[in-house]
């Protein structure tokens, strides 16, 4: 059994056995007798009666493995000029007087402790420091606003926030500290301490009752053991975007999501303990948490954490660089990364400067990965280019290439097959299969595979609603696709209000909720449309009450400032454009698929239940008319 194909469907007829035999790959306190539990489905326990720790695994065995002086961390910062490597011995006694830390601070299992940083090495620390002592991590992407981190403090309740001074974003400091204090002062819940890590470039005021600086509260912890969990216990709570303006909390567990991560590692990215892995994202995406800290780690590998943009720090090269420096075997980011350094060094000059001989792989994931990059990616680099497709609700590819299992062949504009576990579907709206090459909802079979998320973090009843009414017995992605006659997958489109803004997960929805909340908006519709680099961004669109006071562009200009003070920058929500109606159905349905048609300048056709078809005309024109671009 040495093929993918021959894998996959073994793993369909044995989960049991299948799953048993990956969990040998971690160190496991109790090992499993049981691979699945699904006694109270649809809320499936992977290894009910293992236990074991997720810290131990990613950080202990390694230096008990003698491994300890090998790098686990290596910090590349190009925006700030600075490097560092932490071992794993280092890693584990940083990681122990941090959960010390939590210890004396009161914190024990179960709790949650949200992380608010920057791309740093105590950013890591906190994360593993948690699994050590199973305090829930919950990390909230930095380039969130204020409100949205006050959202997540209100939904999962954090005992203790742990925050640096600031970030370094191209040209500019990030001060992390006013958006905290803001965040506790919106929310309801009230964290009973901060945790600060002071920066070299900018020292924050802390508020002394509250908060206590990072080396004054780690330094003399007394380092604490890692904790005997139960499989099915929280690993963490990841947020990520919806249908409406919360966010959903997305709970992982420890012990499914160690075997899949380490099954991954060799068989899907083909990377062994002490060779270089790094995916060129942020700790505050799923693809920072599965690929920067825990995959790699669990793994044993070195991973690269990279303070830095592909383009910009300084320049196109910034990737070339540090995969010359650190030998990195497979680089993992979003496609919007290279079409930034296609377009900055289109004939690969900055490549050619450097010895990237060590690279094997490049894998793609985040968002739909255009051909054209692809192709000149692989032109470039001579290697192979891996589309692979997942979710933060799956912490694993969907479908992937798993070239450390098999060379399948690659198609452009297919993120492959499915890995083990991952049965997948294409369904019409009534939940009947369609046929090959017939686009319809991407779902999955229940049960999910390990690493798939448990629930939602105190709402059970929104998981059931959001992805497993619909199709009952299925898990709906909110992908829209379809399979060709290999079995390889394609993934379209979303069939909800996700749109995916460089690599970053945002929702329309939420977007139009914030605009609402202007005085002179009677009513909004957000769409999300093609962008070159980014593949898309938000553009809002507006209709004003008629006894406004302010100028459009005043109205606009506020309305833009609005979005970047609630929801962040990171929504690149730079456009907005003012008509008299929304185009609507006569239901009353905003029809956004044809408005998304025009405002990309594709063909469209006039939707045959539209109210009134001259809004539509409208809104052609406005597009034309109206440039308002936001002021920095
Ligand atoms: N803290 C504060 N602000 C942040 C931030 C953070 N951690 N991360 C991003 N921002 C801000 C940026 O400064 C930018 O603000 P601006 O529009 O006022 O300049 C805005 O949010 C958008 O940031 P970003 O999405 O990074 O876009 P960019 O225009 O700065 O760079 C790319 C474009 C393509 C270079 C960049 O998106 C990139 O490197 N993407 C890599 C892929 C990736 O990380 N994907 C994540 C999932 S795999
Ligand atoms: P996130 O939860 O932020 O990882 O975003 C997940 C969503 O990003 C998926 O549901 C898809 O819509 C999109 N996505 C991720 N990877 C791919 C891919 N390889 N191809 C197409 N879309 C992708």
């Amino acid at each position: 059994m040495d093929n993918y194909y021959s894998i996959y469907d073994f793993e369909k007829q044995n989960k049991e056995v299948f799953w048993l035999n990956m969990s040998k790959s971690i160190d496991w306190i109790t090992s499993p007798n049981i691979a699945l539990d699904e006694s109270n489905s649809p809320f499936t326990k992977w290894f009910p009666d293992g236990q074991l720790n997720s810290c131990y695994n990613a950080v202990d065995r390694h230096v008990l493995a003698g491994r300890g002086k090998q790098t686990a961390i290596q910090y590349e910062s190009p925006i700030t000029g600075q490097s560092s490597s932490l071992s794993y011995l280092e890693l584990q006694k940083q990681t122990a007087k941090f959960a010390g830390m939590l210890v004396e601070q009161g914190l024990k299992k179960g709790d949650r402790i949200i992380i608010y940083m920057p791309m740093i090495t105590e950013a890591v620390i906190s994360m593993l420091g948690c699994a050590r002592i199973g305090v829930v991590h919950s990390v909230v992407f930095g380039g969130f606003a204020a409100a949205e981190l006050a959202k997540r403090i209100d939904d999962c309740k954090p005992k203790l926030i742990i925050s640096a001074s600031c970030g370094h974003e191209p040209n500019r400091l990030v001060h992390y500290k006013p958006l905290l204090d803001k965040a506790i002062q919106l929310s309801n819940h009230q964290p009973s301490k901060c945790i600060i890590y002071q920066r070299n470039a900018l020292k924050a005021a802390l508020i002394s009752e509250r908060d206590i600086e990072w080396h004054e509260a780690v330094d003399n912890a007394t380092p604490a053991e890692p904790v005997v969990l139960s499989a099915n216990d929280p690993l963490y709570i990841l947020y990520t975007s919806g249908t409406t303006g919360q966010p959903k909390g997305v709970v992982r567990d420890n012990g499914g999501h160690a075997v899949a991560l380490s099954w991954s590692m060799s068989n899907i990215y083909d990377v062994k303990t002490g060779e270089v892995f790094w995916a060129a994202s942020d700790i505050g995406w799923v693809v920072g948490h599965s690929y920067i800290v825990y995959g790699p780690l669990f793994a044993g590998c070195t991973s690269i954490l990279f303070e830095g943009k592909p383009v910009g720090t300084p320049d196109a090269g910034a990737f070339w660089r540090v995969i010359e420096k650190n030998k990195v075997k497979t680089l993992f980011t979003a496609p919007t990364a290279f079409r930034a350094i296609k377009r900055a060094d289109p004939e690969g000059s900055f490549i050619k400067k450097h010895d990237i001989g060590s690279l094997n792989y490049l894998f793609l994931a985040g968002e739909r990965a255009d051909s054209d990059t692809i192709k000149w990616a692989e032109g470039q680099l001579s290697i192979p280019v891996i589309d692979h497709w997942w979710q933060t609700e799956t912490g694993w590819s969907i479908c992937a290439n798993p070239v450390g299992l098999d060379r399948l062949p690659i198609k452009l504009g297919s993120p492959s097959v499915p890995m083990p576990g991952f049965q997948i579907e294409v369904l019409d709206d009534k939940g009947d299969p369609v046929a090959v090459d017939t686009l319809g909802s991407i779902v999955i079979k229940l049960p999910l595979p390990p690493s798939c998320l448990t629930t939602i973090w105190g709402a059970k009843d929104v998981f059931i609603e959001k992805y497993l009414k619909r199709f009952p017995g299925y898990y709906e992605t909110g992908d829209a696709g379809y399979t060709d006659s290999d079995g390889y997958i394609y993934i379209m489109a979303r069939t909800d209000d996700v749109i995916n803004v460089a690599g970053h997960r945002l929702s329309t929805g939420q977007i139009e909720e914030v605009i609402s909340g202007h005085p002179d908006v009677a009513e909004c519709a957000v769409i999300g449309i093609t962008d070159e680099l980014k593949g898309q961004i938000p553009i809002g669109f507006i209709c004003l009450f008629p006894n406004k006071k302010k100028s459009d562009e005043k109205i606009c200009e506020e309305i833009v400032h609005l979005v970047i003070d609630n929801i962040g920058r990171v929504s690149a929500f730079k456009r907005v454009i003012i008509i008299d109606r929304l185009p609507k159905t006569r239901s009353g349905k905003i029809v956004r698929a044809t408005m998304v048609k025009i405002a990309n300048q594709e063909d469209w056709v006039m939707p045959a239940t539209i109210e009134d078809e001259s809004v539509l005309e409208d809104i052609s024109d406005a597009l034309k008319t109206q440039l308002f671009s936001r002021v920095n």
